[in-house]
């Protein structure tokens, strides 16, 4: 993999209380290994990892990458 893939960051912020960010793992078993709830307003910034392939946010956010902004419905 490159580098670029690994230091990749995206931001993404609550609009709202109770918001999922969900690690997916990396390799042949594809599951989820980490959930984090956000509240209204905060923020976490989060890597694709060894470990993380793919990253699922559930309820009202703004998500930033290097692709773009966009917004959960
Ligand atoms: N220990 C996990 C890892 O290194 C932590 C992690 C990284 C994570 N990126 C994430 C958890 C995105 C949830 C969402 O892969």
């Amino acid at each position: 993999m490159s580098q670029s893939n690994t230091n990749d960051f995206i931001v993404i912020k609550a609009k709202e209380d109770g918001v999922s960010v969900i690690g997916l793992t990396r390799g042949t078993d594809t599951r989820f290994h980490h959930s984090e709830k956000l509240d209204r307003g905060e923020v976490m910034i989060a890597q694709f990892t060894e470990h993380t392939s793919a990253i699922k946010i559930r309820g009202k956010a703004l998500i930033q990458s290097s692709h773009g902004e966009m917004e959960t419905d």
